[in-house]
């Protein structure tokens, strides 16, 4: 799937608020389309593990309790240049300096709640993926 396919999470405070549909809307209207999709709340171990990468960094405690404090809606997308053009739709980490009009300028809270996640290189896209979903579940 190189180059072709990115994972996202919509966070707990984006399902909290009420924003799946508007942010799934500005993702398949911007060219992504849905290839897996579902609604799965991780456990901290499963938190823990999926952002191991971050574990020595100070919030890492607070990103995995914010992470599993309610469900979340997974997907993975499909589209020419995935990973790099959904980084631009969803906007800096931190909303503050997130470019008007991107998802997490539009929904995101602050750097710790910011609304989604999307995978940094194909590499981690994949890797993800999997993570979240079984082969059956990625068509
Ligand atoms: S990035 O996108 O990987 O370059 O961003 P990075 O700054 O390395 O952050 C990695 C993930 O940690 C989250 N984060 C935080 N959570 C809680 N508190 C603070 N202060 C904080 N800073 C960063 C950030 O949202 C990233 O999560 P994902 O799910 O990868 O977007």
């Amino acid at each position: 799937m190189a180059g072709k396919r990115t994972f996202t999470m919509i966070k707990p405070d984006a399902v909290e608020a009420g924003n799946v549909g508007a942010i799934l809307e500005q993702i398949t209207s911007s060219g992504f389309r849905i290839v897996a999709l579902k609604m799965t709340q991780m456990t901290t171990a499963d938190a823990q593990e999926f952002y191991a990468v971050h574990n020595e960094r100070p919030f890492f405690g607070e990103l995995v309790e914010f992470m599993t404090r309610g469900p979340i809606v997974s997907a993975v997308l499909e589209k020419e240049n995935a990973v790099e053009d959904f980084r631009a739709l969803i906007g800096a980490t931190n909303p503050e300096d997130a470019a008007e009009g991107t998802i997490r300028k539009k929904y995101a809270k602050s750097v710790g709640e910011n609304a989604v996640h999307g995978s940094d290189s194909d590499e981690n896209a994949q890797i993800e993926a999997a993570f979240h979903f079984s082969g059956r579940e990625m068509f």
